[in-house]
């Protein structure tokens, strides 16, 4: 094996083997400078092939490799279809990027390959193949692999439904784990991440490797471990036969694969955070916001939201968001989708009077659109049937009795720019709530090719466009709540809407599951009523708002129905996350292992590690009689620290009799003890939340 190409970056290193065949990562971990890859030559196993076949960086069958293949396609004729590379020169090595062209002249491809090792420490994977020959070649797989040393020997995936996203599994790293999206849209299910470690890892507790791909329509994961005790990482877009072919010259690029390895989940989580933070563009302070629908749902009136923006500003929220039914022939969810025009029923002066009322009381206004759906009872469909995507001869497959628009068709994207364009010229809008509600299968584009691939590109360009043309506009992602979280389209909005559940026991599952993969900024969390609408439970109110403090902060609640103490409340808790928002949306995320499972402890840290603020959430009644102590993480372990204990928001915590004496301070204690030994909380009733802030002192 030839001495490796090198990246060091920080705490890590990516050490790639590159010869006279595909590259090959031989170390991706933590940082080995000098590292000398002979150490690591493989020996030929009895009854196997005579040269072991190497586990590239693109797995190729045609070099003997037995385990999936990183490429799959063919030419008409079937040839081609088991391609070997070569360097088609040096590898060209700078600071930071590592980039191999490679070429099969028998199969007539050619494979762009760059790896980028940054700053942030994120590991960034860009592939493109290009077709060289003189006839079509139809791809299937494009999927690149990190391997990965022996001991990773367990796997965390994601599973979830509507109302239940980003659900972590743990399961052992054993054959072949193959994850397939064919949602044609993110999912609530298949989040496109994937993370690997060793045995028992944690979230400060051994070696852990996580992979998210750039995509938001079908794709396919698999971690696989080979007889030979091999294992590898591989990921890229699902591709239905034949939606991918690529005429002589033309180029497919991969989704990029952006991966992460530090010592445990934490540090994983916080280098996909700082990488995201380098992507996304700076919006300010997050502004709190109000969002209509579950206050009034389908029922518009002019005097009824003008009330709730009055309201809405007194306790201190930013931003008006007019949720779904304003326009069209919108007046529930059967029909209108498609026609965005402001409903002269519904509105007959526009508007206007709504957004010049919320400008008044010092809010400014954002609007819900759904743009790349049809419902077939609108004006639209009627004039244009042909533009969604539904399949010739077949009955198209509904879903929340609408179609999805063809993205992929140049006709198409012009329809939406113009809608949409007219709308943000016509009025001062600030924000959109770009949702996205049904899965998108079975549906063919103009050439009668499976159209989800055409349609997640046709919707970047169209998101593209209209953030050059008004970039003050933010723009969230939703789709039916989470269904549409991942890099691809975070690279061009501005926040998830993380789930449609605001039963906030739910939520921090939800909200924990989401922050491995994505910091805080980018998560809406909203305070619901009482009974939360999509389970019926009630929680306290302290709960609800210590719940949603932690994301981009908003209201999904008829505040017109509160009383004067839960206004004061939410003001209260609105005030307090605006003081909190600088760290909140900047600082390090931590979460620390509990080892009483109705226990999550996971809070911010300052940059600098001068302040934090960490939650101790209590979900159910704890399997102790004595809660479990309260450790952090992330802290200096020299500096000394003041201990504030926040016990806001009217009934978050029930103290009792059982308050300790630290609870009456002062109290300052070395980040070293609190990370070891932790505080003791007072006994808390279950869906409550115990709340602390750090600041150095001295
Ligand atoms: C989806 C969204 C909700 C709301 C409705 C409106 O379900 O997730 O937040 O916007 O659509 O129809």
């Amino acid at each position: 094996m030839p001495e490796a190409l090198q990246l060091n970056v920080g705490s890590t290193t990516l050490a790639v083997s590159a010869g006279s065949g595909m590259p090959t990562i031989v170390h991706y971990g933590g940082r080995l400078d000098g590292f000398d890859s002979r150490a690591l030559d493989r020996p030929v196993p009895r009854g196997t092939l005579d040269a072991p076949p190497a586990l590239g960086l693109l797995a190729e069958h045609g070099s003997g490799f037995g385990g999936r293949p990183g490429l799959v396609g063919s030419r008409p004729d079937g040839s081609a279809w088991s391609p070997r590379f070569a360097p088609a020169g040096a590898p060209e090595v700078t600071a930071d990027t590592l980039r191999f062209d490679l070429v099969d002249a028998v199969a007539g491809l050619r494979l762009e390959l760059s790896l980028t090792l940054g700053e942030t420490e994120a590991l960034v994977i860009r592939t493109a193949l290009v077709n060289t020959g003189d006839d079509a070649y139809q791809l299937q797989r494009l999927a690149p692999s990190i391997a990965l040393p022996a001991d990773a020997a367990e796997l965390l995936t994601f599973g979830g439904r509507w109302c239940q996203e980003f659900r972590p599994e743990r399961s052992p790293f054993a054959g072949t784990t193959v994850i397939e999206n064919r949602r044609g849209r993110t999912s609530h299910d298949r989040v496109p991440a994937l993370f690997a470690g060793v045995d028992g890892f944690g979230e400060h507790v051994g070696r852990v490797w996580g992979l998210q791909l750039a995509w938001s329509g079908n794709h396919e994961l698999a971690a696989e471990l080979l007889p030979d005790g091999r294992r590898h990482l591989q990921a890229g877009e699902l591709l239905a036969p034949g939606e991918v072919v690529l005429a002589p010259g033309e180029r497919y690029r991969a989704p990029e694969l952006v991966v992460a390895t530090g010592e445990g989940l934490t540090p994983v989580s916080q280098v996909f955070h700082r990488h995201q933070r380098t992507v996304h563009r700076p919006v300010g302070p997050r502004k709190v916001l109000l969002n209509t629908w579950e206050a009034v749902y389908f029922d518009h009136d002019l005097a009824t939201l003008s009330e709730l923006a009055s309201v809405a500003a007194e306790v201190g929220v930013e931003r008006f968001v007019l949720d779904d039914g304003w326009f069209g022939y919108r007046r529930d969810d059967e029909a209108g989708l498609g026609d965005w025009w402001v409903s002269p029923e519904v509105w007959p002066d526009g508007l206007h009077p709504l957004i010049k009322h919320v400008h008044e009381v010092g809010l400014d206004f954002g609007l819900w659109v759904e743009p790349e759906m049809v419902s077939p009872n609108s004006d639209l469909y009627r004039a244009h049937p042909d533009w969604a995507l539904t399949t010739d001869g077949y009955e198209p497959v509904m879903g929340r009795q609408q179609l999805v628009l063809d993205c992929g068709r140049e006709a198409v994207r012009q329809y939406l720019y113009d809608q949409l364009d007219a709308l943000l010229i016509e009025y001062p809008i600030a924000y959109l709530k770009w949702d996205m509600n049904r899965d998108l299968v079975q549906g063919s584009g103009a050439d009668g090719r499976a159209g989800a691939h055409g349609h997640v590109l046709g919707l970047y360009d169209l998101l593209d466009n209209l953030r050059a043309a008004h970039p003050e506009v933010e723009i969230e992602s939703c789709a039916s709540g989470g269904a549409r979280a991942d890099l691809g389209i975070l690279a061009r909005t501005d926040r998830v809407w993380t789930s449609d559940c605001n039963d906030a026991l739910e939520r921090q599952r939800i909200q924990h599951g989401f922050s491995l993969l994505f910091p805080p900024e980018l998560m809406g969390a909203h305070l619901g009523p009482p009974a939360a609408h999509t389970t019926g439970r009630h929680q306290p109110l302290g709960f609800r708002l210590a719940t949603a403090l932690f994301g981009h902060l908003g209201i999904e609640w008829n505040l017109l129905e509160t009383d004067r103490d839960e206004r004061r409340a939410i003001a209260e808790a609105i005030e307090v996350h605006k003081r909190l928002r600088p760290l909140l949306h900047d600082g390090d995320v931590v979460r620390v292992d509990s080892p009483d499972p109705s226990v999550l402890i996971h809070g911010v840290v300052a940059p600098d590690r001068s302040r934090a603020v960490m939650a101790y959430v209590l979900l159910e009644p704890p399997r102790a009689t004595t809660p479990t102590v309260m450790t952090f993480a992330g802290l200096d372990p020299e500096a000394r620290y003041r201990v504030d204990v926040h016990n806001g928001f009217g009934a978050m915590v029930d103290f009792g009799r059982s308050r300790p004496a630290w609870m009456d301070g002062p109290l300052e204690l070395s980040g070293a003890q609190l990370m070891a030994s932790g505080l003791q909380p007072p006994v808390i009733h279950p869906e409550s939340v115990l709340l602390i802030e750090l600041h150095t002192v001295g």
